[in-house]
């Protein structure tokens, strides 16, 4: 499957009253591929994840995922996605275990293999020990956890993270990126928006800004490095220079003067 087409957004426009959050969106994720989405607060990246999952309806244009019509058909789209939203909803009155039971069934996963990737899961994101607590006394970054294991745990073919590492230590940064990387070799396909440069530069196979609702680029490392015109800079510089923030300095003095 290599090469063929996991996402495809078509003059995709999404409007919220007078905002339009995402203006005539064209883009092509093949399958295999990790997707990088950054661009400012406010850009377009979660409403557009929200679109994918068909939780959020365009208003016009067309979006296919995993071979599916998002809108004809989005019962199908959900259960072959792995979703992890902007800010997860957990049963917070549920402990951390039985929420995992419960999504487990939810994918209609067989008890055995279930329990067997719960434990698995719950040992490489250092959470044993607490899964039988109540999720409401866990830290932001332990809640982050749960959210992404609920994602990985049914193997789906497709990862849509909106900020997956936001609230996460930098080794628990780490294991997700580095599993990240291991499900690629498998295929999966994983389309991410972040405000962490530094990862999408080590793992993304290209990235797309977003800028107002519009991607303002879109290729590999490379390819922004020679549309910024700075060849020899990393990811931070040319985001800065593309979406029009990049006199940060002067920022900051004004606020310290
Ligand atoms: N449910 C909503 N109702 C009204 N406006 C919204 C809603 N969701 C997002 N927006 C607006 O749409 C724009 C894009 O938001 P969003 O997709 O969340 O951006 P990002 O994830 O890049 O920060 C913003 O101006 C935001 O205020
Ligand atoms: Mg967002």
């Amino acid at each position: 499957m290599v090469g063929a087409v996991a996402v495809e957004l078509k003059g995709v426009v999404k409007r919220y009253h007078e905002i339009l959050a995402v203006n005539q969106l064209d883009l092509t994720i093949n399958t295999g591929e990790i997707f990088g989405l950054l661009g400012p607060n406010g850009s377009g990246k979660s409403t557009t994840l929200k679109m994918l999952m068909g939780l959020v309806t365009p208003d016009a244009g067309s979006i296919t995922v995993l071979g599916k019509d998002v809108q004809k058909d989005p019962v199908a789209v959900k259960q072959l996605v792995g979703y992890v939203p902007e800010s997860p909803r957990l049963y917070e009155f549920l402990t951390g275990i039985e929420y995992l039971d419960f999504i487990g069934n939810i994918y209609d996963m067989q008890t055995k293999e279930k329990k067997s990737r719960i434990t698995e899961y719950l040992k490489a994101f250092q959470l044993e020990g607490r899964e039988g607590d109540m999720i409401t006394s866990y830290s932001d970054g332990m809640k982050q956890k749960i959210a992404l294991i609920s994602a990985f745990l049914h193997r789906p073919k497709l990862l849509i993270l909106d900020e997956p590492l936001s609230a996460l230590d930098p080794r628990s940064a780490r294991i997700v990126k580095d599993f990240l990387q291991e499900l690629k070799a498998q295929g999966v396909t994983a389309v991410m928006s972040t405000h962490v440069l530094e990862i999408a530069q080590a793992i993304c196979d290209r990235i797309g800004i977003m800028y107002q609702g519009k991607l303002l680029a879109l290729g590999n490392m490379k390819e922004l490095r020679q549309m910024s015109k700075l060849p020899d800079s990393g990811l931070e510089d040319i985001f800065l220079k593309l979406t029009g923030t990049g006199d940060t300095r002067a920022i900051v003095e004004e606020l310290l003067k």
